[in-house]
């Protein structure tokens, strides 16, 4: 095992998981969220600093699209396709 600190100030985890016969994230297009925050950081050269993965489920799906941010432990529920700009800012700030 390695243990390493990165150099992170915050990373932000998306829900893309499908459920076949429950409510679930992925199938309201979290994934397009995810690559917009992802190419934003990068053209801003934020990369190193804020990180944005896809995640399974974090529990909230009825709720979704859900998302939590770390290290302020922040649980982001009932995002829309309208709200990527707003979890940016959250994730930067
Ligand atoms: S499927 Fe996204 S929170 Fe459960």
């Amino acid at each position: 095992m390695n243990i390493e600190k990165r150099p992170l100030k915050k990373h932000l985890f998306i829900c893309t998981n499908t459920r076949e016969f429950k409510d679930s994230c992925g199938p309201k297009d979290s994934l397009s969220i995810i690559q917009s925050i992802k190419d934003r950081l990068r053209e801003e050269g934020l990369w190193d600093e804020y990180r944005v993965t896809s995640s399974g489920c974090l529990g909230p799906c009825a709720r979704g699209i859900s998302a939590i941010i770390f290290p302020e432990n922040l649980m982001i529920t009932e995002i829309g396709p309208n709200d990527t700009e707003k979890l940016y800012q959250l994730l930067i700030t």
